[in-house]
């Protein structure tokens, strides 16, 4: 397990116990934590205002946290580029197509799951480490009281695995299962943005992503999608009908049934 702490503020003490108990954390009083030394070592804070990760180490990146109400992603929902979004595009949304039901898999902090259900997806989110399960469920609690409501209303979060028994979720079966698994980070330290590099030193890497895939394809769903590096190599198993590349990212698609258009 990761070096990581527990921390509360009174108004949290226990949601931050509760967490800390279940998954052998130790938990202490955010006044209580020792000043960041030399070593590796992480926090999370259950603050009054969000749940945050912090590294704890001397010359640390700043907090992470899921923020979909402001910022990044509040910006991207205003201005993007809407259903011409490579993304868009490889889960099958266009002009004409009804509303498309999608399993993130692999929900990490959600910022994909968000630009789709900002274009009208109904998602489905699954995500198994308990660290990123509890900022990515904070972060759509904040979104559920803010005036964006409807939209986090389109998000259904579940903490669990496409890899062990496939999960019960009432919201039926998807169009889409899109996996964006994570990926050996080969870029310089300095290039890869801090944020991910904490999350990747907290998560560390999907070795079992294959895995995925081939549980994916056995679903009986319209199409599979994989988000990669532009560069990286498929994942194992069959070759993807469709490939859209980006910039810095390709989407592989495995396209079982056209989606209707309506
Ligand atoms: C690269 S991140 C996903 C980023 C996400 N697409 C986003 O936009 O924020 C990969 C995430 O998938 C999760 N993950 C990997 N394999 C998984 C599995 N089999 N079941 C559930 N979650 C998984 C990891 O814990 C990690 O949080």
């Amino acid at each position: 397990m990761i070096p990581l702490s527990v921390a509360y503020t009174p108004l949290r003490l226990d949601e931050a116990v509760l967490f800390a108990k279940t998954w052998q954390f130790p938990v202490v009083a955010e006044t209580e934590l020792p000043r960041p030394d030399a070593n590796r070592q992480y926090v999370l804070a259950f603050t009054d205002e969000r749940i945050e990760l912090r590294s704890w180490y001397k010359g640390a990146p700043g907090p992470v946290y899921v923020d979909f109400v402001s910022g990044a992603a509040d910006y991207r929902r205003l201005h993007g580029g809407g259903r011409g979004e490579m993304i868009a595009r490889a889960v099958g949304l266009r002009k004409g197509v009804a509303l498309v039901s999608v399993l993130d898999a692999t929900a990490g902090l959600g910022g994909d799951a968000f630009v789709l259900a900002s274009l009208g997806c109904q998602m489905t989110l699954l995500e198994r480490h308990p660290v990123v399960y509890c900022l990515l469920a904070d972060g759509l609690k904040r979104l559920a009281e803010s005036p964006l409501q409807d939209l986090a209303a389109r998000i259904t979060l579940h903490r669990g695995s496409l890899l062990n028994a496939v999960p019960e979720w009432s919201e039926g079966l998807p169009d889409v299962v899109y996996l964006d698994p994570m990926f050996p980070e080969k870029k310089k330290k300095a290039q890869v943005r801090k944020e991910m590099q904490v999350f990747h030193e907290v998560v560390g890497d999907d070795p079992d992503g294959d895995g995925l895939l081939t549980r994916a394809l056995a679903m009986p769903v319209k199409r599979v999608v994989v988000k990669r590096p532009r560069l990286a190599p498929a994942m194992t198993g069959p070759k993807p009908d469709v490939v859209l590349e980006g910039k810095s990212c390709r989407y592989d698609i495995y396209a079982r049934h056209k989606i209707q258009s309506s």
